[in-house]
């Protein structure tokens, strides 16, 4: 094994300048040897096992207007939509069915939307005692913040976006502040939630500084999860023109993010796959341990559209390919909740 990756392996951090050269060497037999690390601790912990958590977008409305997303309030040719309480239900149902125990309700940032999740919350705590309820609603009032925790709602994903105040700047409109995204996810954690954070990588103008700022983040805050995915253009956006970012610096971010934190619950992206078709498996085998299959109805599912390109073969209807193509690998599916348990 590389000595660098080695002495991440151990010690579970790096100086930048060994992060730098992990992040952008051209030597492949070291991506390789960083793979390998990562998939030899990701088996230590959890066996080959892997989490499933059934998404379901349940409103495309957004107050924000993000440069890179192609749900952005300014994007009017965004076709909005809000599923109803009985729609999240038989998704969720639909979902429970399958085996999934994760429900993550992701949606724009809409808070007067989102108060109407306070009884839905109730409702599937109450209905599914043994399922996972996870929100990806973006920046709320603490308050409620505080009540769909008192619902019952276990976790929430709020990815910080970059820890650089410069890249910050540059990806959101002037009025959000990387400051408040940080206070949001303090304020999560102090509520008793798992709290999910993370980045896009190759957004334009991210650099390597940039990334290794993120690591940095990520490692003082200490995330239950981490999102992690290539940037991918949206025509609809001011950043449509801007090239998608590398699959291959993205698998680099998950194994090291993986070295450094291995009891955390990571996803294999759907942009990933959106970039390359085996992107699944790859982010599997660079140290993900989660999937996250569309449970949203598909009608509605067009319309959630952060990206072009977003891939079909993530839907719930193609579960049974995608658990035989983890079992071809040797994983198998865990059937429980698959909470952060920190060693
Ligand atoms: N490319 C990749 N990821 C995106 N997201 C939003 N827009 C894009 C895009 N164009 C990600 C953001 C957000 C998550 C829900 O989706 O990181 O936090």
């Amino acid at each position: 094994m590389d000595a660098t990756v080695e002495e991440l392996m151990h010690r579970r951090t790096l100086p930048d300048e060994a992060l730098r050269t992990l992040l952008e060497s051209e030597d492949t037999s070291l991506a390789d040897s960083l793979h390998r690390a990562a998939r030899e601790v990701t088996d230590a912990r959890f066996g080959k096992r892997i989490w499933l958590r059934a998404l379901v977008e349940w409103s495309s409305v957004c107050r924000n207007d993000c440069l890179y997303c192609g749900i952005r309030r300014g994007n009017r040719k965004a076709e909005r939509y809000t599923l109803s309480a009985a729609e999240i239900l038989s998704a969720c149902e639909r979902a429970y069915r399958h085996g999934l125990r994760t429900f993550v309700l992701q949606g724009g940032e809409n808070p007067s939307g989102a108060e109407a999740l306070v009884p839905v919350v109730e409702q599937l705590r109450a209905r599914w005692p043994d399922a996972a309820i996870t929100l990806s609603l973006g920046e709320l009032p603490f308050d409620l913040y505080a009540r769909l925790r008192r619902a019952g709602a276990d976790r929430y994903l709020l990815r910080h976006e970059s820890a650089s105040p410069r890249l910050y700047a540059s990806l959101h409109p002037a009025g959000m502040t990387l400051a408040h995204r940080l206070a949001c996810l303090d304020e999560l954690r102090r509520l008793g939630f798992q709290v999910g954070s993370g980045v896009m990588v190759g957004a334009p103008d991210q650099r390597t500084e940039d990334l290794i700022a993120d690591i940095r983040y990520l490692e003082r805050f200490s995330p239950d999860m981490i999102g992690l995915g290539p940037f991918i253009p949206h025509r609809d956006t001011p950043f449509g023109h801007f090239p998608a970012g590398s699959a291959e610096t993205t698998l680099r971010l998950y194994s090291i993010l993986r070295l450094m934190h291995p009891d955390a619950m990571i996803p294999s992206t759907t942009a990933l796959s959106a970039l390359h078709p085996g992107g699944k498996l790859a982010g599997i085998l660079a140290g993900a341990n989660v999937i996250m299959p569309n449970f949203t109805p598909p009608i509605q599912r067009e319309a959630y559209s952060l990206y072009n390109g977003k891939p079909t073969t993530d839907g719930a209807e193609s579960l049974t390919d995608m658990i035989g193509e983890l079992a071809a690998a040797g994983y198998t599916i865990d059937p429980g909740r698959g909470d952060c348990i920190k060693n």
